[in-house]
């Protein structure tokens, strides 16, 4: 037995043996496979790419049947249970656990770069005061690579370096400015004397210069954003390696990942499940909201998964997080509504059949609210957490000898040959 496939080309009669590696054959490998007159040879048709791998990883493995996730080998449980959102940052940026002298260090050079040039607030002043958070991200960030050209050097891992601490410490100023201008309240600039969490949650709700912290909330929010750093190849990380292959600068590339993580089938459905659970509005009338979902009306947003066919090992995680967050502050009355949601659609037929779990997006953003968040702004915070993953992937992919610019191949199903018909000439 080898590892490798043979094929008949019934066209031709022709056998082909390729390669099997690491469960898959390469694409390419296709090509050779040729029918008369056809000189591109065979390609892969698979859209959406449900099951295409796109470049080899170290930084995060996913089992979607066991619910296994693991961030550089570690178990995601027990990465939450004890990391920071800095340390699990330097994991994924750098592949290994820091040393305590490695993570004061990355601290330090993160905490002292927190501001922003003065021009960003004047960008932000341009929104309308109900600008959509993500929207006003994704323009900040990007516009982040107008101040510092020198992010063009893609290829200098110093200054690939600064820029990773630039984007770790610059965006959560932007999200906190970006929720300031939501209000109108004047910004609360960046305090070094507090950690990454507490200086974020200070520039956001700081109100006379005062801000009580909740240790425990603080720490529910920095167990949320670790359970967001990374997660393979999702949507918005396929776009962060996509537009960064082009060699474009980190920042234009992160801010086509806030692009794609603004959808409400990715980042955006934690908004989503809230305007679910108020469209329900109370545990009596989710039956019939089953029902509708079932009838093709709509989704239950929250749920589901392309890659976990199991319960979501974050949605676990994050209900235990939801329970020290409600002694804080209280039930978030539509709790009820979720948790009867998910009992009844774990025990239906129909998301049974097409196993349909929750997802890492349908308790978070009751926490969210618990905390003080508005709705439209929980996947500025998803965002917050995907960061050190977006930056380590697009690291990954540029020091990748097997990738290139992204340029995928099409079917052509469109009009043949045809003359081209003057103004004048048409009906
Ligand atoms: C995230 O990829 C990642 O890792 C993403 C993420 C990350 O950390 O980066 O985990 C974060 O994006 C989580 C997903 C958040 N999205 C939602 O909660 C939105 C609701 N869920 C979906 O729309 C859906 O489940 C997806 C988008 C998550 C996955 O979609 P797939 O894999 O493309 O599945 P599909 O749309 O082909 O659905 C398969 C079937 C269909 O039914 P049939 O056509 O076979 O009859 O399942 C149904 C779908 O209609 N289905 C749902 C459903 N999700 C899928 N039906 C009702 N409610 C749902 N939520």
């Amino acid at each position: 037995m080898t590892d490798t496939i043979t094929v008949v080309d019934n066209r031709t009669g022709r056998e082909y043996t390729l390669p099997i590696v690491d469960g898959t054959i390469r694409a390419s490998d296709l090509a050779q496979i040729r029918a008369e007159g056809d000189d591109h040879g065979l390609m892969a048709y698979d859209p959406a790419y449900l099951n295409t791998a796109s470049c080899r990883s170290t930084i995060t493995f996913i089992d979607g049947d066991k619910g296994i996730l693991r961030y550089r080998g570690y178990p995601i449980e027990q990465v939450a249970e004890t990391a920071s959102f800095l340390e699990t940052a330097y994991l994924l940026l750098e592949g290994e656990l820091p040393t305590a002298t490695q993570l004061a260090a990355w601290e330090d050079d993160v905490k002292y770069h927190t501001y922003v040039h003065t021009n960003i607030t004047k960008f932000l002043s341009g929104f309308r005061y109900d600008a959509h958070p993500m929207g006003m991200l994704l323009g900040a960030v990007g516009a982040l690579s107008t101040f510092y050209p020198d992010a063009k050097d893609i290829h200098d891992p110093h200054s690939r370096y600064v820029q990773r601490v630039r984007l770790m410490a610059k965006v959560p100023t932007i999200a906190a400015f970006l929720f300031r201008h939501s209000r109108g309240l004047p910004y609360v600039f960046p305090r070094n004397d507090l950690g990454y969490i507490g200086n974020f949650v200070n520039m956001t709700f700081e109100i006379g210069g005062k801000h009580e912290p909740n240790p425990v909330l603080q720490r529910a929010l920095e167990i949320l954003l670790i359970l967001h750093a990374d997660h393979e190849q999702n949507c918005s990380t396929s776009a962060v390696r996509s537009v960064g292959s082009s060699q474009v600068d980190p920042f234009s590339a992160v801010s086509a990942g806030i692009a794609a993580l603004y959808g409400p089938l990715h980042g955006g459905a934690n908004e989503a499940v809230l305007r679910m659970l108020d469209e329900i509005g109370d545990v009596a009338n989710v039956p019939a909201f089953i029902e509708s979902v079932k009838a093709g009306k709509g989704r239950l947003m929250g749920f589901g998964h392309r890659v976990y066919k199991s319960y979501d090992p974050r949605a676990k995680l994050i209900k235990r997080v939801a329970d020290d967050v409600f002694e804080q502050t209280g039930l978030n009355p539509k709790l009820k509504i979720a948790v009867e949601l998910e009992r009844i659609a774990l025990e239906d037929e129909y998301f049974v059949s097409r196993r349909l779990y929750p997802n890492v997006d349908f308790y978070s953003g009751l926490i969210y609210q618990a905390m003080g968040y508005p709705t439209d702004y929980f996947t500025v915070l998803f965002a917050l957490g995907r960061l050190p993953g977006w930056i380590a992937q697009w690291e990954e992919m540029l020091r990748d000898k097997e990738q290139k610019i992204a340029r995928p191949r099409q079917i052509y199903v469109g009009a043949a040959e045809r003359p081209f018909v003057p103004l004048a000439e048409r009906g």
